[in-house]
C-alpha cells in the first residue's frame, strides 16, 4: 500500500487506465468502512484508494473533534488487510493551506435534521469532499447509507456541479443486536453500549408501523419515541419520517420514505436510518 500525505504523492501514485475506486474516511476504521472497499471492488475498480483525514471544517464549535478517535497503526493493518492500492493521509495545512478562501454551500437542500442540528456540517463535507475528488480523480467513490443526509448532499453536489465520479452508496453495516457500526460507539460505556440498539429498535417500530398502513408522520413519530422511552437514558434529539430526496415529511406514503434518528447517550451522539420501501 502506497501511502501519500501530499497531493503530488497522491497524483504520483495514480496509475494510468485504472479505475480507481475512492472511499473518503475520518479513520478508526470498522467493518462499515472496509464494507465500502467491497463495494467499490464490486463496482468495477481495480485500484482501490482510500483517505483518513478528520475534517475541522465538518465540525460544529461544541462537537467532537479534538476527542475524535483516532489509531493510525490499526486503521494501516486493516486497509493493508483488505488489499487497498493508496492510503491518502493528509495533514489539516495540505487540505487547508493558509489563504484558502472557497467553499462549497450545498443551499437549503440539507437544511432539514442533521443540517439544522449541525449548521455549517454539510458545507464542511461538501467542500472537504470535492476537494478530496478533485485530489485523487477517482472513477467511482463509494458512501455509507448510515449517513442518509450525507448521501444526498454528496450526489446533489455531484450534479450540480457536474463532478465526473460515478456515485455507489452502500448498505449500513451493523453489530448483531443492530446497532449501526460507527466510529464514534468508542465513546460509549458498556452501560451505554447496552441501550444503544434501543435507536435501531425504534427504527424498526417506524418501519413496521408504516408496513402496517399507519400513514401519518406524527402517529409513526410517536411509536417510535415511545420504543426510546422504554430505555432510560437516551436522550431523542429528532425521530423522523422524511422523504428520502428532500428530507423533508412526505408527502405520498406510497413512494419510499425514510425513518431517520438522532439520540444522546452521555456524550456520545448516534443517528441512523432505515428506508422503507414503497408500501
Ligand atoms: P466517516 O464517518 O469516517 O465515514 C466514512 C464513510 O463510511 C461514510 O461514507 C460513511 O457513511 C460510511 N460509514 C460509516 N459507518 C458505516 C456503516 N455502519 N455502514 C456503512 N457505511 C458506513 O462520513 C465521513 O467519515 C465524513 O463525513 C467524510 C465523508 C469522510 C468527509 O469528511
Amino acid at each position: 500500500m502506497i501511502i501519500a500525505t501530499t497531493i503530488n504523492e497522491v497524483r504520483e501514485a495514480r496509475p494510468h487506465g485504472a479505475h480507481i475506486g475512492f472511499i473518503p474516511t475520518m479513520g478508526f476504521l470498522h467493518e462499515g468502512h472496509l464494507s465500502l472497499i467491497d463495494a467499490a471492488r464490486d463496482a468495477g475498480a481495480n485500484f482501490i484508494a482510500v483517505s483518513i483525514f478528520v475534517n475541522p471544517k465538518q465540525f460544529g464549535p461544541n462537537e467532537d473533534l479534538a476527542s475524535y478517535p483516532r489509531d493510525e497503526t490499526r486503521d494501516k493493518a486493516l486497509l493493508e488487510s483488505k488489499n487497498v492500492d493508496l492510503l491518502f493521509l493528509p495533514a489539516v495545512d495540505v487540505m487547508y493551506p493558509s489563504g484558502a478562501q472557497t467553499t462549497v454551500s450545498v443551499g437549503a437542500f440539507a437544511k432539514p435534521l442533521e443540517g439544522e442540528r449541525r449548521p455549517g456540517h454539510f458545507d464542511g463535507v461538501a467542500t472537504v469532499v470535492l476537494k478530496l475528488f478533485n485530489i485523487v480523480q477517482p472513477d467511482i467513490a463509494v458512501f455509507g447509507r448510515k449517513d442518509a443526509q450525507q448521501c444526498a448532499v454528496i450526489d446533489r453536489m455531484v450534479r450540480d456541479l457536474d463532478v465526473p465520479v460515478k456515485l455507489v452508496f452502500a448498505e449500513t453495516a451493523r453489530e448483531h443486536d443492530g446497532l449501526a457500526r460507527s466510529s464514534r460507539n468508542s465513546y460509549l460505556s458498556s452501560e451505554e453500549r447496552k441501550r444503544a440498539p434501543a435507536l435501531h429498535r425504534a427504527l424498526r417500530a417506524g418501519e413496521e408501523a408504516i408496513t402496517h398502513g399507519i400513514h401519518d408522520v406524527a402517529a409513526v413519530e410517536t411509536v417510535m419515541r415511545r420504543m426510546i422511552d422504554e430505555t432510560p437514558g437516551i436522550e431523542v434529539d429528532y425521530l423522523a419520517v422524511v422523504d428520502p430526496e428532500t428530507f423533508l415529511p412526505p408527502l405520498d406514503f406510497r413512494r419510499e420514505v425514510l425513518v431517520a434518528g438522532a439520540v444522546r447517550i452521555g456524550r456520545t451522539r448516534l443517528i441512523d436510518n432505515l428506508r422503507v420501501a414503497r408500501v
